[in-house]
């Protein structure tokens, strides 16, 4: 009989494919072009090896880290994830809530996404005093922004996660080929649909004619002639809204200097590969950074994220923390990861495969299950304490092999 949550990586994602349906696979499984990039997130792992020692007191060991001042029980964070109910029936009563129980039962933030289909004050709520970040899309339109960043700083965030690698949508094959889109239903727009500043703006822009730059924009120009086949209504102005200001393409780098002196909160750039882009962050007053490639769900072809680590790690030089994602899938690729300088990981794909699997068992399981396995590798690779995982414990990379 089949475990209702695999073990195995690849066994946790064809039970996940199953139970999701084509359109939730489609979506959450899928990447960007002809999925090179999710392919080499995965394939980079393999290139590190990490040499086992022998005769070390391993005997207590642990796996607690300080990130932004806050000590967390395992370096590990769930990643944001949005448009979360497409991996339950579309059931978003099933999504956040059971996310962030999980979260809270094992002490580990959720970083929760600004298209999450749960209001964010409400995943807080269920939170309690378990840590939370929020994580950003910067909207085209300043209040929504502004909105955004103060119901995270009233939900007691404790730090801002701007992801700037999605200013606009990747071109997703697998989406565009069931001809549907994302969002096009409504999923993930929930936080948007709960702020006032966005009810504000949707009431404006349905009461003005429609803005023809607006329609030139090419993710909003393919779901409007999706939508055109559809119904019409709340939903649909409510859609439009929100694929026309979620993101802003317009944004450089005295943008962040800015949105730095309009919060208290912390902020963490989601989306670094280039070593001078982490720099900039920095000096623009950014307080960490996510080397990120989203999944490989953005641009394909691009390079692996585990190889952007080392240069952004160089490049930061221990001067404010470094997290990780992209590709990792077990205990002993967040090693390896910790080893190349990462303070600590998100964890992706993986959690949402258990929470379609099993809800808040599932993500709870699947994330137990990383947790062992680092915690089995670090006594292998004689380490006590996960904060002196180093280079030195992983042989030199190979050659990829793709
Ligand atoms: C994401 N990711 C993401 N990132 C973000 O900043 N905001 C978001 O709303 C989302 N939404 C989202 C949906 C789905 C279905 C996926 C798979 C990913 C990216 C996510 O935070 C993280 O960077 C990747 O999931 C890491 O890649 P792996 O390890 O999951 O392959």
């Amino acid at each position: 009989r089949r475990p209702p949550v695999p073990t195995a990586p690849d066994a946790l994602e064809a039970a996940a494919r199953r139970r999701m349906g084509a359109r939730g696979w489609a979506y959450i499984g899928g990447g960007a072009g002809a999925e090179r990039t999710l392919a080499a997130n995965r394939e980079a792992f393999g290139r590190y090896r990490v040499v086992p020692r022998l005769m070390v007191d391993v005997e207590q060991r642990s796996l607690a880290t300080t990130v932004l001042g806050r000590t967390l029980p395992a370096p590990v964070l769930l990643a944001p994830v949005g448009a979360l109910e497409l991996a339950v029936g579309g059931r978003p009563d099933r999504a956040e809530p059971a996310v962030a129980r999980a979260a809270r039962d094992l002490g580990l933030p959720v970083v929760i996404s600004s298209q999450a289909s749960t209001p964010l004050e409400d995943t807080a709520a269920t939170l309690g005093d378990s840590p939370r970040w929020f994580q950003l899309y910067w909207s085209r339109d300043d209040d929504v922004a502004a909105s955004f960043v103060a119901r995270a700083e009233a939900a007691g965030a404790d730090a801002l996660v701007v992801t700037l690698d999605t200013h606009v949508l990747g071109w997703r094959p697998r989406d565009l080929d069931l001809g549907y889109l994302p969002f096009a239903h409504g999923e993930g727009i929930a936080q948007y649909t709960s702020d006032p500043a966005f009810q504000r703006l949707a009431a404006t822009r349905a009461a003005a004619p429609a803005d023809p730059a607006a329609a030139q924009r090419p993710t909003l120009a393919a779901v409007r002639a999706l939508l055109t086949m559809r119904r019409h209504g709340a939903t649909r102005a409510d859609v439009e809204t929100f694929l026309d200001v979620f993101s802003r393409s317009t944004l450089t780098w005295p943008d962040l200097a800015r949105l730095r002196e309009r919060t208290r909160l912390p902020i963490v750039v989601k989306g670094v590969q280039h070593p001078d882009d982490a720099r900039r962050a920095l000096d623009h007053g950014a307080d960490g950074v996510v080397v990120s490639n989203h999944g490989g769900r953005q641009v394909d072809n691009a390079v692996a994220s585990l190889d952007a680590l080392p240069g952004v790690v160089a490049a930061v030089d221990g001067t404010a923390p470094v997290l990780f994602d992209s590709g990792i899938r077990t205990g002993a690729d967040v090693f390896v990861a910790l080893a190349l300088g990462a303070d600590a990981v998100l964890l992706g794909r993986p959690w949402v495969y258990g929470l379609a699997l099993a809800g808040q068992t599932g993500v709870r399981t699947v994330v137990e299950n990383v947790l062992a396995e680092l915690d089995l590798t670090m006594a292998l690779a004689g380490v006590r304490d996960v904060v002196e995982i180093g280079v030195e414990h992983l042989d030199a990379p190979r050659p990829s092999s793709v």
